[in-house]
């Protein structure tokens, strides 16, 4: 076989590799909503955070009492693999889907040694140290749980609020925005809290909103329009509302 073939040949099969649909890719595309710049930005502080949590035994146990190490890994395995799936993936200097894995590996740590362990892969990963050996299919909905995402949603909703007051920072308040509406791409891929199928429609039709409302809400949020963003934030909270009556506690 000629080298050109061969070179050929491999053409082929990586432009065919790009063309096969990613099956598992989130329900709408990452670069409508996020930069790479504000999903690296989010996950450093989550990264923060847990070194933070993780300094000693008794500052695990404090934020295990709130299921905190889960969450924020819940948080960065969305935040890693929406990188994965963003074109200017190789802006961050980390191999995303390394980081993804070793984010879902730290959420059920039970005890102080085991997610001090597991931390230590994750700070490798984020530290770009990390094989690349991870796969850069996810499922949606196996990256966080949904009571742990939905406390994230409840708690930053709060910071935002505060934020959008005077808007001192609106990068800050920004990326909140974003990052939840990245989050809620995880939120329509996970239905397993619809019991009634025929609601599936209007958990869709609910998780699309909130994005949809939190991504416009950024936007606004960036050109310094108080008035926008504050009516954005309103019609996201609505899905909240409306999901919880409607789908979370029918038949309650
Ligand atoms: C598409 C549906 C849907 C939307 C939209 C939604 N939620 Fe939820 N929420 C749920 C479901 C389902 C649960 C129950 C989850 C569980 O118990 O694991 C829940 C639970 C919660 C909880 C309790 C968490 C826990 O620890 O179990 C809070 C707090 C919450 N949601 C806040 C919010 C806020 C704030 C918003 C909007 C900013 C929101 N939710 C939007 C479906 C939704």
């Amino acid at each position: 076989m000629s080298r050109r073939y061969v070179f050929n040949l491999c053409v082929i099969c990586a432009s065919s590799m790009f063309l096969l649909p990613a099956w598992s890719a989130a329900p709408q595309k990452i670069v409508e909503i996020a930069t790479v710049d504000d999903l690296v930005a989010e996950i450093n502080s989550k990264v923060d955070f847990l070194n933070q949590q993780l300094v000693n035994a008794d500052s695990f146990a404090k934020a295990q009492e709130k299921k905190e190490i889960n969450q924020a890994a819940g948080v960065i395995a969305c935040m890693a693999q929406a990188i994965v799936e963003h074109p200017d993936a190789a802006k961050a200097n980390f191999k995303a889907a390394d980081l993804r894995d070793a984010a879902v590996a730290l959420r059920p740590a039970k005890s102080f040694d085991e997610a001090a362990k597991l931390v230590v892969a994750l700070k490798e990963a984020h530290s770009g140290k990390s094989a690349g050996t991870a796969k850069p299919d996810a499922e949606w909905n196996k990256l966080t749980g949904m009571g742990r995402m939905m406390e994230e949603i409840n708690s930053r909703s709060s910071t935002i609020r505060r934020g959008l007051r005077r808007l001192q920072k609106p990068e800050e308040t920004a990326r909140d925005c974003t990052t939840l509406a990245v989050l809620a791409l995880a939120m329509e891929i996970d239905t397993h809290e619809v019991h009634d199928k025929d609601q599936l429609p209007l958990w869709k039709e609910l998780s699309v909103k909130y994005r949809t409302e939190m991504t416009a809400m950024a936007k606004a949020v960036r050109a310094k329009d108080i008035t926008k963003a504050t009516e954005h934030f309103t019609a996201a909270n609505e899905a909240c509302n409306k999901c919880h009556e409607q789908i979370r506690d029918k038949g309650k």
